[in-house]
This record gives C-alpha cells, sequence and structure tokens, in this order.
C-alpha cells in the first residue's frame, strides 16, 4: 500500500467520507514514513546537523494545537526515554501570553498537521525573536511554519480533508519514534540503540491494517454504547492517558457527546460524581505497569453503574475485555489503540446522522487567533 501525495490522491474513491479513507490510510502513512526516513541498513535518513543541534539541547519545547498538541503528549514519552531529554509540551494558545520559565539551551518542536495554526505561528515568531532553533513537523512542504523554522520534517501522509485528524496524529507520532530514536543512537544511549525501529513500526502497520479490517465490531460497539449516550468518558495513565485524550477529542468533535479524556486515578478526586446509570466508560490498557491500576479504576465506576468497555494489549488483555489489540512496542502502542477510538467516533457520528467530515463550528485550518 502507498499513499502518493498528489492532489487526484484526495479523491475519496469507495469511500462514503474521507475520514473513513483517512482511518484506513494509516498503515499505508506508516510504511511510507519508513521508505522516507530509514534506509535498508536500518540507519536514519535525518540531517546529522539537526540531530546534534536537538541532542545540545537542555530542554525541548513541543508546542502544538488540537490533535497535534496530543501527538506531542506522546512524543514526550518518547523524547525522554530515548534521548533522556526532559521535553515539556505546550498548547500553542497558551504559551503565546504566558511562557514557561525557559532552560538555558532551549529547542522547539512545533507539530502541525497544515503548517497554518496561527497559535503556533505566533509562538514560531516568538521562538525567532528570542534567535531559539526550532523544527516543524508537518504534513504540508513549503507551509508557514515550515518556512519559518529551522528545521523541516515531512510526514508525506497525503492530503488530509477531512477536519477531524486521523493520519497526521499517527504519522507525527511515528515521525517522532523515528527521530527520537535517531536522536538517542547518537548519544549511544542504550535504549534507542535497541530499539529497532523500522521493524517496529512495520509491526505496527501490520497491527493497524488487522484493527481496519475489522471495522465491522467497532461500529456495533458504537452503536450498542455511544449511538444515544449525552457523555462517555475515555480514562487510562501513562502513555493511556495521552491516548485517552486524543479519543475524547476525536468522539467529540464529530459526535457532539461531551466526552472527557481523564487520567483513570484522579476520576476518584471529584469527576466520578458525573459517572450515573450506563455512563459509557471506554478504558485504554496498553501500559503495563498501569494496567491494573486502571482496572480497578473501573471497578470504582462499574459500581456506579457505569458501562465499561476495555481497550486492552493483547498481552494484557483478559476474558471479557471487547477490543484487543495486536502486540507492539510499548512505546508506539498509541498508534494501535487510537484505531478503534478513531472509528467509535466515526460510526457514532453517522449513527448521529451527522456530517462526519465536516463537523459543525470546525474549521480544518485555523489560522485566525
Ligand atoms: C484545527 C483542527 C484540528 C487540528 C488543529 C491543529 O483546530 O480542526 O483537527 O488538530 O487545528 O491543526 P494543525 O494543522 O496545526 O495540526
Amino acid at each position: 500500500f502507498h499513499v502518493d501525495t498528489d492532489a487526484s490522491e484526495a479523491e475519496k474513491g469507495a469511500y462514503p467520507y474521507y475520514m473513513l479513507k483517512e482511518i484506513d490510510e494509516q498503515p499505508g502513512v506508516m510504511r511510507n514514513l519508513i521508505e522516507h526516513y530509514i534506509a535498508e541498513d536500518g540507519s536514519i535518513k535525518i540531517d546529522e546537523e539537526l540531530l546534534k543541534r536537538l541532542n545540545q539541547a537542555q530542554r525541548l519545547y513541543i508546542v502544538a494545537a488540537g490533535t497535534s498538541y496530543h501527538a506531542g503528549l506522546v512524543g514526550k514519552e518518547l523524547f525522554e526515554r530515548l534521548t533522556n531529554i526532559p521535553t515539556e509540551v505546550h498548547v500553542a494558545s497558551e504559551f503565546a501570553y504566558n511562557p514557561p520559565l525557559l532552560a538555558e539551551h532551549p529547542f522547539f518542536i512545533f507539530l502541525t498537521q497544515s503548517g497554518e495554526t496561527a497559535d503556533s505561528r505566533q509562538v514560531l515568531s516568538q521562538v525567532n525573536e528570542w534567535g531559539y532553533p526550532s523544527l516543524t513537523i508537518t504534513n504540508v512542504a513549503n507551509s508557514t511554519l515550515s518556512r519559518e523554522a529551522t528545521y523541516t520534517l515531512l510526514l508525506y501522509a497525503g492530503p488530509e480533508i477531512a477536519v477531524a485528524s486521523t493520519k497526521a496524529y499517527t504519522g507525527q507520532i511515528a515521525l517522532e519514534a523515528i527521530l527520537a530514536k535517531a536522536m538517542g543512537e547518537l548519544k549511544n544511549i542504550d535504549k534507542a540503540e535497541n530499539f529497532n525501529v523500522a521493524k517496529e513500526l512495520t509491526f505496527v502497520a501490520n497491527g493497524m491494517q488487522a484493527l481496519v479490517d475489522g471495522k465491522s465490531e467497532i461500529k456495533e460497539i458504537a452503536e450498542d454504547v455511544l449511538a444515544t449516550t449525552r457523555n462517555a468518558f475515555y480514562i487510562g495513565r501513562s502513555i493511556d492517558y495521552d491516548i485517552a485524550q486524543e479519543a475524547a477529542l476525536k468522539l467529540k468533535e464529530v459526535s457532539y457527546v461531551q466526552t472527557e479524556g481523564f487520567a483513570s486515578g484522579e476520576l476518584k478526586h471529584g469527576t466520578i460524581a458525573l459517572i450515573e446509570k450506563d455512563t459509557p466508560v471506554i478504558a485504554i490498557i496498553t501500559d503495563e505497569k498501569t494496567a491494573k491500576h486502571t482496572r480497578s479504576n473501573t471497578q470504582e465506576v462499574l459500581a456506579r453503574g457505569a458501562r465499561v468497555i476495555y481497550i486492552a494489549s493483547r498481552q494484557l488483555a483478559v476474558a471479557g475485555d471487547q477490543i484487543i489489540l495486536p502486540e507492539v512496542h510499548p512505546l508506539l502502542t498509541p498508534l494501535l489503540a487510537i484505531i478503534p477510538c478513531q472509528l467509535l467516533a466515526y460510526y457514532t457520528s453517522l449513527q448521529r446522522g451527522y456530517d462526519v467530515d465536516k463537523p459543525r463550528n470546525l474549521a480544518k485550518s485555523v489560522t485566525v487567533e
């Protein structure tokens, strides 16, 4: 499967909606990234000057909005674990007026599908005034954020037309993984050296394919659990909390179900008051360290009448879990876990009779502050 980047490829073909087409394209997006960034011998084709400058940073600052911000949350895990460089993730519109105290040698990474988001552009202008180095990771060559940053890496994901972002999210995470691997390897960090990113992303692509092939089961769950609900929760801990936040955004933006992506351990400190009989709570369980803790949090909501759906990695699954994810490298589980969540959002929107590609009040690219 190959995703071409020319405009004719943006045809819907046999698909009823772009969102479904773009969900289905994700295995191809993974393979394209491998092809563009990883040589046959496993070496990574990213400018060494960029890698060195990133490695000189005392701290990395990821700045983004919306879905790209959520890809940044996963990026923090990847950069910290594979490069040992402390990493902060910031919402662009917040950073613009309230920047944190910066480390002495900061390096800024902008994540943006379109490369045109005004909130992110505003931060980049400030960063350029300060004179700090920056990298834009984007799907659009020659976009404003690409032209104005010191460096650019492209996603090669093909045009994303549906307003709700899907393949750009997984593309950004995969490219962050490739970049973090290259940086860590240059610093001789064991974890990075032992992380065979091409092989692991190939497993991810195959796993994604299996999940999109099983979409009819997800459709049934959407119809059964989400079709008429007023609200819903996604919960998880650690990397699963990162996924929960993006999963919740997907559901709310296309189906208008009020959805929170919540840290499962924090529910009991107030928010659990919202759980009523039949409130859907979707638990993400891919992180080995926290799996049992999230399961015990699901008991707390079950006791208050919630309907719990479990999305679990195969090696952490137990009898009764509804959605099982193929096993992949622990740092890459968001790439698989998000697929059923995207499909749940898609089918819930259709079930409610909405135009899933053009949700109310939203624009693909927000070029005003
Ligand atoms: C808009 C879109 C979102 C997107 C966000 C950031 O709000 O509706 O889907 O995540 O902008 O866009 P970017 O192009 O910077 O990733």
